[in-house]
């Protein structure tokens, strides 16, 4: 691949055939060294990892890139490298793709009530400091279904950009599009304007909503996304909830 001819930055990429998983390689990686703005890429991966220890389907045509960062700002904004992260993707693929995206709070991009891509940030928290020593942005994106069989959990609810597969060119120039954005806001992060467009892309605001939140299910509906990227949640008895990513696990 050539992905650096569409980059406006600079980026330090390894490319894979196949791997278990990018973000796997990237902590690796990151623990020995390696420096921000290093991208693993892998047409395939074996055990592609997702949020909540779950796994990432990725034997199809598809973009599985991780990200090494070596983030300056306190542990408890590192959750904002998915939702930059979430809003970078999404420009991406509406701008290159020409379809209309919207975001799944907190992690998920969704294209006509499928999801399309999911974002995994895993990080290594000092906690004598409260910084992270480093963090993997982890982004699969499903471009098409081809002759795949999905498994049977995954197969109502994935979704694909295409119906062919798709030249590598596209895929390249999703990928310098989806990290330049990125980059953009990350070297900002505390700007937030992002959070806004973050805000306007979702598919959730004024949904009905389940969420489990230690053993309890509960439903609300949604009201906002706060200004720290927090979903605001009216619960069935009328009270208002503020949810953050790490504690729910969240189903339309
Ligand atoms: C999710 O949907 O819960 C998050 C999925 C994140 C998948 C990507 S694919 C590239 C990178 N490597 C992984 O093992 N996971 C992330």
């Amino acid at each position: 691949m050539s992905i650096e001819n569409y980059c406006k930055f600079n980026y330090d990429f390894l490319y894979f055939e196949e791997i278990d998983s990018t973000n796997t390689y990237a902590k690796e990686i990151a623990k020995n060294g390696a420096c921000e703005g290093t991208v693993v890429i892998a047409d395939k991966q074996t055990a592609g990892k997702g949020r909540l220890g779950r796994t990432f389907f990725s034997l199809l045509d598809g973009i599985y890139l991780s990200v090494v960062l070596r983030p300056k700002f306190t542990a408890d904004n590192i959750h904002l490298i998915t939702v930059a992260a979430a809003v970078a993707t999404a420009n991406a693929i509406d701008e290159i793709c020409g379809v209309k995206t919207g975001i799944k709070w907190v992690n998920d991009i969704y294209l006509n009530g499928k999801k399309i891509c999911g974002i995994l940030t895993e990080s290594s928290i000092n906690t004598q400091s409260l910084t992270a020593e480093y963090a993997i942005l982890g982004i699969g994106i499903n471009l098409s279904l081809g002759n795949t069989q999905l498994p049977d959990d995954i197969k109502d609810i994935a979704g694909f950009i295409f119906e062919e597969t798709q030249t590598l060119e596209i895929k390249e120039h999703l990928c310098a599009r989806i990290l330049d954005n990125f980059f953009s806001i990350y070297k900002g992060l505390s700007e937030k304007e992002y959070i806004t467009q973050y805000r306007r892309r979702s598919i959730l605001i004024g949904k009905d909503v389940k969420y489990i939140c230690g053993d309890t299910e509960y439903t609300a509906t949604v009201c906002d996304i706060d200004d720290h990227a927090r979903l605001v949640v009216r619960t069935a008895d009328g009270k208002i909830r503020i949810l953050n990513a790490g504690e729910v696990s969240l189903k339309l």
